[in-house]
């Protein structure tokens, strides 16, 4: 019998794998040029530090374990908590403001689907000790970076954003307690992704009231954050909040990217940490779920036992994107493709060894290099070699013995006859 993977986890082929490292090499340079340092964490932790304001959604997704010493443990869903927890551990010590990415390998017991596994890579970026609305543009601009330069246009990609604060007074102004927000902004969060009936129904049982029901849809329906004020009265938490949020957007603009940013008031976030701005990211034709999501959580560093300090990042997974890429036929032409400098060929047995030995010498030089297998004829073998996309080659055959091998430059299919002393010398210059 067979065995197959297990549901929601994927095998990396070596041509998955080039897709998998040519994302992720993509987010690391990008996370460098932004001036962000790379950190990572265990993969697992106690099964209890997922469940501090993370939000029921994720605790119900937890994998989780016990070990031999009783210990309650959970594969990691998410990187925030073991951020938080890592830097409340050194927080005497870190210089500020801290800006780190990561790209840990995730684990979410989910209903697999299109673009949502069950294990997936997630590129983290986080800015901890800047309590400014330029933290939140930088790390949006950061994701962009990356996005655009992979190819993605205002025409494939949208960052839809809004604030939880601001939402927290204007849903107080209608009349929702305090202590009821978190439990509307779940539902809030599943507009996008339900029927309107459905949502509207689950809205009604949440509230109970038709009225405060009324007044959240059309505040909903606000497509401006200048009209906000239209709908609900500002208090001053909301006018404060509208502000930041405009600057936001000013700040994307002077950033180069405001082209592909948006407000839109339906922006929650499924995790219950964010305070402040929020966002998403989605392919522009809706079809997709998120490609990333993040915003400010400046409360979670306090709720890990340690200081108040503002934080604030985002997380794109690697699923979605792939999928995007794809669609827009701009993965397959970018991926780097597996090159040779050298292929060895012997015209036939008896220079095998001499083959293998000069294959061998070009790798302890540093260049890639490769030869046959097989005691092939050497048009098969200079086929081997143009499948390998070499370079050039090298054929091995009487010439050695007057110190002398012919190179093949595979481009032009130009031959030249060199001194093999010379051309061993000439190796180390790589
Ligand atoms: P999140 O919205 O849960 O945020 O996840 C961010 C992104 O990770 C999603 O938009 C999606 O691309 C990817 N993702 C999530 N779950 C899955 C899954 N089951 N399969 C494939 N991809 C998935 C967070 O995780 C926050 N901790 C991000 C953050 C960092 N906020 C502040 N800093």
């Amino acid at each position: 019998m067979k065995i197959p993977p297990v549901k929601g986890t994927r095998d990396f082929y070596p041509q998955d794998m080039a897709v998998r490292n040519w994302i992720i090499d993509g987010w690391k340079r990008a996370s460098l040029r932004n001036g962000f340092e790379e950190y990572d964490g265990p993969i697992f932790e106690y099964l209890k530090m997922f469940q501090i304001k993370s939000g029921d959604e994720i605790a119900e997704q937890l994998f989780s374990l016990t070990d031999r010493g009783g210990r309650e443990l959970a594969l990691r869903p998410e990187i925030t908590p073991t951020l938080a927890r890592m830097v409340n551990q050194r927080i005497s010590s870190l210089p500020r403001p801290i800006k780190w990415f990561s790209v840990p390998r995730l684990f979410r017991a989910e209903r697999p689907q299109k673009g949502r596994l069950r294990e997936f890579f997630q590129w983290n970026v986080d800015i901890i000790g800047v309590d400014d609305v330029l933290a939140d543009a930088e790390t949006i601009f950061c994701a962009l970076d990356y996005l655009r330069e992979v190819g993605l246009t205002p025409a494939d990609i949208v960052v839809k954003i809004s604030s939880r604060k601001m939402l927290a007074a204007l849903l107080q102004t209608i009349g929702i307690a305090e202590d009821k927000l978190e439990d509307l902004y779940v539902v809030l969060d599943k507009r996008s992704k339900l029927p309107s009936e459905t949502f509207e129904q689950m809205l009604a049982g949440n509230l109970n009231d038709e009225n405060k029901c009324k007044r959240i849809l059309e505040l909903m329906g606000v497509g401006s954050v200048k009209r906000v004020g239209s709908v609900v009265e500002l208090t001053k938490q909301a006018k404060e909040s509208v502000d930041e949020l405009s600057r936001l957007f000013e700040l994307l603009d002077v950033m180069g990217v405001g082209d592909y940013c948006i407000f839109d008031i339906g922006i929650v976030r499924g995790l219950a940490y964010y305070t402040g701005i929020v966002y998403e990211i989605y392919d522009k034709a809706g079809c997709l779920r998120a490609i990333g999501g993040g915003g400010r959580y400046d409360n979670l560093l306090k709720l890990f036992g340690g200081p108040s300090i503002p934080a604030t990042g985002f997380g794109i997974g690697d699923c979605i994107l792939a999928i995007l890429l794809e669609e827009k036929g701009l993965l397959q032409k970018q991926l780097p493709k597996p090159e040779l400098d050298y292929f060895v060929a012997c015209v036939d047995e008896s220079y095998k060894e001499a083959a293998v030995k000069v294959a061998m010498k070009l790798r302890s030089a540093g260049w890639t290099a490769s030869f046959s297998y097989k005691s092939a004829k050497l048009s098969k073998q200079l086929k081997e070699a143009s499948d390998q996309n070499a370079k050039k080659c090298i054929i091995i055959g009487e010439e050695l013995k007057a110190g002398q091998i012919v190179l093949k430059d595979m481009d032009t299919g130009r031959q030249e006859l060199c001194d093999y002393g010379k051309f061993l010398a000439e190796l180390e210059c790589k």
